[in-house]
């Protein structure tokens, strides 16, 4: 696996592979890579002939910088987890070259932005789509790759590639969980044993959405009460936000009466956890 740390050489490396006639696949992550990661270069190593994952913790998607400082690494393993997959190139930005002094543009993306953790994390998204859309122009994939935990995530970067003609393919692919049903997240080394246990009380507020739909429950408020006292319920938890909503343009429903994105977001101690599913 080649390691690359210089905007130039990651440009050039891909030049070289597109007049090849080589497709890249890009996975992008902010490192202390974990099964729901490695799954995504699994995938990515089928979509294209060649596969570039990024490690760059983009501190401009943090709204605090406590956050920021707190987020785990672990460098030594990222690498030889990726090495181990067969990743051709690990790009590792230095932060002087991806936010030089004198740097003074973003992209933001106005609507889907707007609700769910956008409402919580003022900037986050701006943060994520100003950087994502440089490494687009670094990296230069045919296709990059994006989890479903981050569902929000997923729906505004298809916006700004669409919006902003990127000549890729955003490929979204479905959340790896836990055998107990936790989603797989980097922030899920900072729960302690307990916490982990009342975490579980998301995955299983998701659970119940969906069994009341399948039992006929049409009303949001209902299916929402119902989400709000399963994590409620669990000593130590604040839930930040429940909502079903279209999955499209992520505006909120009242009844569900077709495919709905059932997003929730929630602290167990200083641990924030997030987690969906497209119930309906
Ligand atoms: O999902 C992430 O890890 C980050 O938001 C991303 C897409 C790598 C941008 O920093």
């Amino acid at each position: 696996m080649q390691i690359i740390h210089r905007v130039s050489e990651m440009q050039r490396w891909s030049d070289a592979q597109r007049q090849a006639g080589k497709k890249v696949a890009f996975v992008p992550t902010m490192g202390f890579l974990h099964e729901g990661h490695l799954s995504l270069v699994r995938a990515a190593k089928q979509a294209g002939d060649v596969v570039v994952v990024s490690i760059f913790v983009n501190p401009m998607q943090f709204n605090q910088q406590s956050d920021f400082a707190a987020y785990p690494r672990d460098d030594e393993q990222d690498r030889r987890l990726l090495s181990e997959l067969g990743t051709d190139v690990l790009f590792n930005p230095d932060a002087s070259e991806m936010y030089p002094d004198g740097y003074q543009t973003a992209v933001e993306v106005e609507k889907v932005s707007q609700p769910l953790c956008g409402a919580h994390r003022p900037g986050h998204f701006r943060g994520v789509t100003t950087v994502v859309a440089k490494l687009f122009n670094m990296v230069k994939p045919h296709a990059a790759l994006f989890g479903e935990k981050d569902f929000q995530q997923c729906v505004v970067i298809k916006r700004m590639v669409t919006d902003l003609n990127f000549d890729l393919e955003i490929v979204a692919m479905p959340t790896v969980r836990e055998a107990d049903g936790l989603a797989m997240s980097s922030r899920n080394a900072r729960l302690s044993p307990a916490q982990r246990q009342t975490s579980l009380c998301i995955a299983g507020a998701l659970n119940t959405a969906q069994q009341l739909v399948g039992q006929g429950e049409r009303r949001a408020a209902t299916i929402l009460r119902a989400v709000r006292d399963t994590i409620s319920g669990q000593d130590g938890t604040r839930l930040e936000y429940a909502s079903l909503c279209d999955p499209d343009t992520l505006e909120e429903v009242e009844k569900v009466t077709r495919p709905t994105l059932l997003a929730i977001a929630a602290w167990v101690g200083e641990v924030r956890l997030i987690d969906n599913r497209v119930i309906g």
